[in-house]
């Protein structure tokens, strides 16, 4: 039987990139997804594609508003929420700290982390009233360390971190599991396009070849690992952090020649 038959999975950012690599792959698996996004054109395409158990919703993870419409929308359409995927993200123009404005500090917290607090609060009933579910929360491997000219980014990634901890201790109890996905560097347009107010896009200056597993991730190296953590194989896991990454973390691999 498909792992997510007869549960409803909410996606932020769920209509490009990562999110819609997660929200086809819930579907394959028979869950409902609920597309959360900005770009209504992508997600009502989307839904109209994936048919019947697909739904768009408007949803601007920084507005309270969309978060109190749209998880009545998921309950409405199927009956509960079951898991709440936070993965919309934005990364800031590179600037190093002392030229970074503040608009830029805010805006970027605003949909990485204050985003991410938003959902999960207006998530908690309607996953207590589903009898408990899963919550993953998508950080980045830059929260595990410093990352010069990131400011922004880094900080609100961390604090997701902290964030997630929290949560789940909050919600053991009610069988809501929470948890944190680092993800290394995904080919998406994340990657291959510069940031809002930046020139160069970072797969400009960045290449995968000295490191361990030597490729760019896929979206689906993130999406395999985000469907077991919401899975019930995952029953006993709640408050954890999941780095994939190909080994970017661990350092570059030494070249051949020097063994
Ligand atoms: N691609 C990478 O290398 C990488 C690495 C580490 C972490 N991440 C994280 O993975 C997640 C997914 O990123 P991606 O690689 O798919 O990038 P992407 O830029 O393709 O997708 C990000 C999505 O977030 C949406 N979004 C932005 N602001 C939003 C808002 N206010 N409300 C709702 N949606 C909003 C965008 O519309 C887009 O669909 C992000 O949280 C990102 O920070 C990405």
């Amino acid at each position: 039987m498909p792992r997510f038959d007869n549960q409803t999975v909410l996606v932020t950012g769920g209509t490009g990139g990562q999110g819609t690599s997660h929200v086809r792959a819930f579907h394959a698996e028979g869950a409902n997804v609920v597309i959360g996004g900005l770009d209504a054109e992508r997600g009502a395409a989307l839904a109209d594609e994936l048919g019947p158990r697909a739904h768009f919703v408007h949803l601007d993870v920084t507005e309270e508003s969309s978060w109190a419409a749209a998880v009545p929308a998921a309950e409405r359409a199927f009956g509960s929420l079951d898991v709440l995927v936070n993965n919309a993200g934005v990364q800031n123009p590179p600037a190093p700290i002392e030229h970074t404005d503040r608009a830029t500090w805010s805006r970027i917290l605003d949909v990485n982390l204050t985003g991410t607090f938003l959902g999960i609060r207006a998530a908690i009933p309607a996953l207590r009233r589903a009898g408990g579910g899963s919550i993953v929360n998508i950080a980045s491997i830059m929260a595990m360390g410093g990352t010069a000219h990131y400011a922004p980014y880094v900080a609100g990634k961390w604090a997701v971190r902290g964030l997630t901890r929290t949560a789940a201790l909050e919600l053991g109890r009610d069988r809501i599991r929470v948890n944190t996905i680092h993800p290394g560097v995904i080919a998406t347009p994340f990657i291959h396009e510069p940031a809002a107010g930046a020139t160069a896009a970072i797969a400009d200056f960045y290449s995968p070849e000295p490191f361990a597993v030597p490729r760019l991730g896929e979206p689906t190296d993130v999406t395999r690992l985000l469907l077991f953590l919401t899975s019930s194989e995952a029953s006993f896991i709640t408050g954890s952090e999941y780095v994939v990454d190909g080994g970017l973390l661990l350092g570059p691999a030494l070249p051949a020649e020097a063994a």
